[in-house]
């Protein structure tokens, strides 16, 4: 699997011969100017929940891509309204079957509401499934006991988990998540884009690899690929 990071909570992997594309924040990240934001590749966009920092550029990738926005059923219902119906509404601890692989919500411990106010549902994470492995992209949440139900459910190869703190759980409680999920290669994200999110990258490093995990760190553009457990860098 390629992984690319597009900055914040913003990734694409590619699945199954897939292009998947999480939280779309792309344009109005300071941090993310590298990135040309009319290239970006989804076959599928899936959105955590409704904050702008996880769906600011999702109607114009989409309209751009014809991509399938996988979301929660508010948000679906919203995005029609935008003009976007190419959707696939759904809810916390559903799985649907797509061509790639299987997609399964998961609980997130936040908020939802769209950029107009609009209630976004229950905020999701997402575990997905595939030929190629398992991974789960926690979205927006703090570390919750039921994150060991993940753990239970599924081998979970790598996950996505924020760790900028403030607004969701921040490095010491994502060490944690990492132990309830029983996951060793932790991809960071939800840090350094706003003020209150700035974390010290070397010390939570530093931190995971004390507890016997890894946490992996992108700079915004670069792709990795991931290849029997093994995180390479393929370009930067
Ligand atoms: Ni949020
Ligand atoms: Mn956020």
């Amino acid at each position: 699997m390629n992984i690319t990071y597009y900055g914040h909570s913003c990734f694409g992997v590619e699945v199954g011969g897939k292009h998947l594309l999480f939280d779309p924040f792309i344009s109005p990240n300071e941090l993310a100017k590298g990135v040309d934001v009319t290239t970006v590749k989804a076959d599928y966009i899936l959105i955590s929940h409704g904050h702008d920092d996880h769906i600011a550029d999702a109607i114009s990738i989409a309209s751009r891509t014809g991509a399938k926005v996988v979301c929660a059923f508010e948000i679906h219902t919203w995005l029609n309204k935008q003009g976007i119906n190419n959707t696939h509404p759904m809810n916390i601890g559903g799985k649907w079957k797509f061509d790639f692989g299987n997609v399964k919500c998961v609980s997130a411990a936040h908020s939802s509401s769209l950029p107009d106010g609009t209630y976004g549902g229950s905020p999701m994470g997402f575990v997905i499934e595939s030929t190629e492995g398992n991974f789960y992209f926690a979205g927006d949440t703090a570390l919750t006991y039921d994150m060991k139900l993940i753990g239970i459910y599924r081998t979970i190869n790598f996950a996505f988990l924020p760790i900028g703190d403030n607004y969701t759980m921040g490095v010491d409680n994502a060490i944690i998540a990492a132990e309830f999920i029983k996951c060793r290669q932790i991809i960071g994200m939800h840090y350094d884009t706003f003020e209150m999110i700035k974390i010290d990258k070397k010390e939570a490093v530093k931190k995971f690899m004390h507890a016997g995990n890894e946490l992996i760190l992108f700079d915004i553009g670069e792709s990795k690929s991931i290849t029997s457990g093994a995180l390479d860098t393929i370009n930067r």
